[in-house]
């Protein structure tokens, strides 16, 4: 639990972990962090950003002068796809998390980050959970994605691959990249709410791009606590709803005995769009500094 947000600490949590946001109790300060944090990533995500992400943030207007009041984006929200946003304490186990995502909500950090270390988070705040996250929520195909991901990621419980869930969730909902007539674009929420990895995921040579492939992606580890060594590619929101309408089942039967694949490993099965020099990696990227997603 975050330990400078006493609005989180003096709420007991509900059975499914939300608490309330309490909007009315934000500071002038704490809304400022959150209009700097908008603006500087605004600056960096044109000719960035996937132009649905764009848009689903004019449609939710997050940036009315502060901290979003959830009672207002979940109005617009409901409308559009029928998503909310609630607030919970901090991280949740994976079942309270996939039940939430299973019933079209979507879970959010209540504070803000530190305004004298806006690059520090070491968990995931409301910039991150919701300039990030929700305005691809307005978006149909994604929308059902997040819902059909939560659902998969329920049945995942009952075998041992909840580890490979993660890694779906991780190089899609959190790092992907998407293909559009303009060039690569950024839909991945770890992305767009990061000034650094907006830039480097599009444009250092360091790390490959490759192409989604499900299993692939399932059976690759990540880096955590830094910029990715490999970012996987999507031509639709599509495709990624498409290649989760299966039944998990037989995959999830195989996939515990399979190989595992390292963040930086390209394969002769993959469609490569660049093939990375590792050389950020190889350098000792960014030591240790705390993202969180
Ligand atoms: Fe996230």
């Amino acid at each position: 639990m975050p330990v400078n947000d006493p609005v989180v600490a003096e709420q007991t949590p509900r059975a499914d972990l939300t608490i309330d946001q309490k909007w009315d109790l934000y500071s002038p300060e704490e809304h400022g962090i959150w209009s700097t944090l908008y603006e500087r990533q605004m600056d960096i995500l044109k000719g960035r950003a996937a132009p649905e992400f764009l848009k689903g943030l004019d449609l939710l207007n997050l940036n009315e002068g502060g901290i979003p009041d959830f009672r207002r984006v979940n109005e617009k929200l409901m409308a559009l796809t029928g998503w909310e946003v609630v607030s919970v304490p901090g991280l949740i186990p994976e079942k309270e998390f996939y039940d939430h995502l299973a019933n079209r909500r979507f879970v959010s950090g209540r504070f803000i980050r530190d305004g004298d270390r806006l690059d520090y988070l070491p968990e995931p705040d409301i910039f991150h959970d919701v300039f990030g996250h929700v305005p691809l929520l307005t978006q149909p195909v994604f929308a059902d994605y997040m819902q059909a991901y939560g659902q998969g990621g329920l049945r995942s419980l009952q075998f041992d691959t909840i580890k490979n869930m993660a890694r779906l969730y991780w190089y899609t909902v959190e790092f992907g990249l998407i293909k559009t007539d303009d060039g690569l674009r950024i839909y991945g929420a770890g992305i767009v709410s990061s000034k650094g990895e907006s830039i480097f995921s599009l444009e250092a040579r360091s790390p490959n791009r490759i192409h989604f492939d499900l299993e692939r992606v399932m059976r690759t580890d990540y880096r955590y606590d830094d910029f990715q060594q490999s970012y996987f590619v999507i031509n639709s929101y599509e495709e990624l709803m498409e290649a989760t309408a299966q039944d998990f089942a037989p995959l999830y039967d195989r996939l515990p005995s399979l190989p595992e694949f390292k963040p930086s490993d390209v394969l002769p099965g993959d469609t490569v769009y660049q093939k990375g020099t590792q050389e950020y990696a190889a350098s000792g990227g960014l030591k240790g500094h705390a993202i969180a997603v």
